[in-house]
């Protein structure tokens, strides 16, 4: 089957590409579309919802897309669903802010979300979601991966995810365990 992922995140498209492994997997850009979404939603799920059905709506072709976002028990689950535009600039300005907001925070649990929605061309829909737990460290462990996996020890793999290699992370990962529940239901 062949799926159109709803995002411009060159890293997520790679992670779902070696997640869903039965699918072909298109760029927005291989399948002509151009346009934005944006995330005007306030839950994960509502805004995965919002893009695949505006990347199905354009392409008539079947839309998978995933919203994320790290969410910090101290700082009462911030930085959510504003993840990707927490510090107004990069993935390492976020990462720097994450830092300076739990400075002097004795808790530093954490866990990713990830809500994946599946648009059919023919209209039906299918969604699910996944989370990972584990803490923010007080500074960057490992190169890989993207966005906060640095910062983001792993109880399931007792490492960073940046220090983890992609196969280790997609087998406990939020994006992981959504795509494959998702696919469990296909
Ligand atoms: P969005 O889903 O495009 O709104 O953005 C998700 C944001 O959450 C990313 O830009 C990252 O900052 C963060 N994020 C989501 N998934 C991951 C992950 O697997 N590793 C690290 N950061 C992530």
């Amino acid at each position: 089957m062949k799926l159109v992922a709803a995002t411009g995140n060159l890293h997520k498209l790679k992670e779902i590409r070696s997640i869903l492994t039965g699918f072909e997997i298109l760029s927005e850009r291989e399948a002509g579309f151009t346009g934005s979404v944006e995330e005007t939603e306030n839950t994960f799920l509502g805004n995965a919802l919002l893009k695949a059905r505006a990347v199905a709506k354009a392409t008539g072709m079947s839309a998978i897309a995933d919203d994320s976002g790290l969410c910090v028990d101290a700082l009462g689950g911030a930085p959510g669903v504003f993840s990707a535009r927490y510090s107004g600039g990069g993935d390492a300005d976020n990462r720097a802010l994450l830092l300076q907001n739990l400075e002097g925070c004795e808790s530093r649990t954490a866990h990713f979300c990830c809500a994946v929605a599946l648009v059919l061309a023919d209209g039906r829909v299918f969604t699910a979601e996944g989370r990972t737990y584990g803490e923010i460290l007080h500074e960057e462990r490992g190169t890989n991966g993207f966005g906060y996996d640095p910062l983001f020890f792993s109880y399931d793999l007792k490492k960073t995810f940046a220090e983890a290699d992609e196969e280790e992370k997609n087998a406990v990962s939020h994006r992981g365990r959504a795509l494959r529940a998702l696919e469990e239901q296909l």
